[in-house]
C-alpha cells in the first residue's frame, strides 16, 4: 500500500495525541508529536529561568540559546509511546506540567523557535509513513500531506478529558482552571502571527466530542481506504 503523510491538526485537548499514535500504532507508521517538541523547548527556557508563569519570556536570550536544543524521540519499549529527548534527557514525564501548559504559547510564537522545530518536522518525516499532530501540519509544516484531518469537540468535553488525565497522574487542579488553560491556548494558537491554527480547505474536520477511540479510529481508516480508491479510479492502470 502507498505510503502517505497524515496531518492531524486541532484545538488543544482534542485527543489529537491518543488518534495519531492509534493511527500511527495500526499503520505500523512513526508518530511525531509537534506539540511534545514545543513543550520540551519550554521546558529548557524554564529551567534557564528564560520564563515562568508570571515571568514574560525573555526573547532574545531564548534565541541565543536555541543551538543549546538538541531534541529527539526514542521509543519506548515499555508502552510502545514515544519519548522525547532533550539534550539526551527523557523529560517526557516533565513536559505535561501544568507550568508548561501555561507557559508554551507564548513560546511557541516565536519565530526563530518555530523555525527550528519545523525543520526538524520535516526532517523526521520526509520518509512518509508518518503521522504527526500539532496546529500548523497541514498548513505549514506538510502541506501537500495526503490525508489531513482538523479535530475539534466541545470545551467541556475537552476539560473533562485533560483533568482526568491530571487526576491519573496524582494532579489535582480545578477543572475550571483547566478549561481557561486551554480556551486561552486556543486564543493564542489562533491569534499569532506565526503560522497561527487553521482548518485548511482540504482537511477533513472530526469533531469528537461523542466519539469513542475506536469511532474515531475508524473515521480515519476509512478515510484513508477512501484515498486509495479514488486514487485507483483516477488511475485505473495501477
Ligand atoms: O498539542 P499540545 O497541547 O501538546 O501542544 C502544546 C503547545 O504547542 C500548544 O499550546 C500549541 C503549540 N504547538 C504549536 O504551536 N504548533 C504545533 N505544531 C504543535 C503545538
Amino acid at each position: 500500500m502507498q505510503k502517505i503523510t497524515i496531518a492531524i491538526d486541532g484545538y488543544s485537548s482534542c485527543g489529537k495525541s491518543t488518534l495519531a499514535r492509534a493511527l500511527a500504532h495500526k499503520l505500523h507508521y512513526n508518530y511525531i508529536d509537534t506539540g511534545a517538541m514545543y513543550r520540551a523547548v519550554t521546558l529548557f527556557a524554564i529551567r534557564k529561568g528564560l520564563i515562568s508563569i508570571d515571568k514574560p519570556l525573555e526573547v532574545d536570550l531564548l534565541i541565543l540559546k536555541l543551538d543549546e536544543i538538541e531534541l529527539h524521540f526514542e521509543l519506548n519499549a515499555g508502552n510502545h509511546h514515544s519519548d522525547i529527548f532533550l539534550n539526551s534527557e527523557n523529560v517526557e514525564s516533565h513536559i505535561r506540567s501544568m507550568e508548561v501548559s501555561n507557559c508554551v504559547s507564548r513560546v511557541s510564537a516565536i519565530k526563530q523557535v518555530r523555525e527550528k522545530m519545523v525543520a526538524l518536522q520535516r526532517q523526521m518525516g520526509k520518509g512518509k509513513a508518518v503521522v504527526l499532530d500539532g496546529r500548523d501540519i497541514g498548513s505549514h509544516v506538510f502541506p501537500k500531506a495526503e490525508l489531513k484531518i482538523f479535530m475539534t469537540a466541545d470545551a467541556d468535553v475537552r476539560a473533562k478529558r485533560r483533568f482526568d488525565e491530571y487526576s491519573s497522574k496524582g494532579q489535582y487542579f480545578d477543572i475550571e482552571e483547566v478549561k481557561h488553560n486551554l480556551l486561552k491556548r486556543d486564543q493564542e494558537d489562533l491569534n499569532r502571527s506565526e503560522s497561527p491554527l487553521i482548518k485548511v480547505e482540504d482537511a477533513v474536520v472530526l469533531d469528537n466530542s461523542e466519539l469513542t477511540r475506536e469511532e474515531q479510529l475508524d473515521f480515519v481508516l476509512k478515510l484513508i481506504a477512501d484515498l486509495h480508491l479514488i486514487s485507483k479510479e483516477e488511475h485505473p492502470q495501477h
